[in-house]
Formats: C-alpha cells, structure tokens, sequence
C-alpha cells in the first residue's frame, strides 16, 4: 500500500487542503489505483509552504499544492514523472520527516 498524506493542520487547512484532500481522493479513484490510500495528516512542520503532500514510501514532499496540479500529481503516483516545480521542501527538513515516517508514525 501506498500512502498519500495530506497535512490536516491549522494552517495547511486555511490555505485549503481539506478540499484538496477531498479531491486528491477522487482522482486517485477515478484512476483506479486501489494501491494508493489518501489520508490526512498532523503536520510536517512546513506550515508556511502548505498546503503540504507526502508519498510515502516513496519519499516525495510537494509544498504549496492547488486542486490545479493534483492531476500531476496523481500522473506521478501512477507511473508519471516527478513533479519538481512543486518539490521545493529543504532537504534536511524532509529527511527528518522521512525519518519519523519510517519509524511507523502514520
Ligand atoms: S500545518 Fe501543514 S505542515 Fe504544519
């Protein structure tokens, strides 16, 4: 199983991402990928550059992301290219939050 997650926290949510979660949610099961679960997480720390999706495990971190560029993204998890206009997270940033995934905080 693949995990989409989409940070669910204060500011995040100001700048909308509990409809981009909706609608992330409809796209990947209008594509049929039954091994991608979109789910809401706490934060990740990035809150000024949210609203903020992690694959995991893949390990991808796509900052600022609109309802526009959630096709792209879906194309990403089905097989498409990186989006990198949208991977724009520090990387020690993104390491330590790799690092707390991995330990099975989901
Ligand atoms: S509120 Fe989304 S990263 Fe903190």
């Amino acid at each position: 199983m693949r995990i989409c997650l989409v940070c669910q926290n204060i500011d995040c949510k100001s700048r909308g991402s509990e409809q981009l979660m909706q609608e992330f949610q409809k796209r990947v099961a209008a594509r049929g990928l039954t091994d991608v679960e979109v789910k809401p997480y706490m934060c990740f720390g990035a809150c000024q550059e949210g609203p903020n999706i992690v694959l995991y495990p893949e390990k991808n971190w796509y900052a600022k992301v609109k309802v526009e560029d959630l096709d792209e993204i879906t194309d990403h998890l089905a097989g498409g290219p990186h989006v990198q206009r949208l991977d724009t997270i520090d990387s020690s940033l993104k390491e330590l939050i790799y690092q707390l995934l991995d330990t099975g905080i989901l």
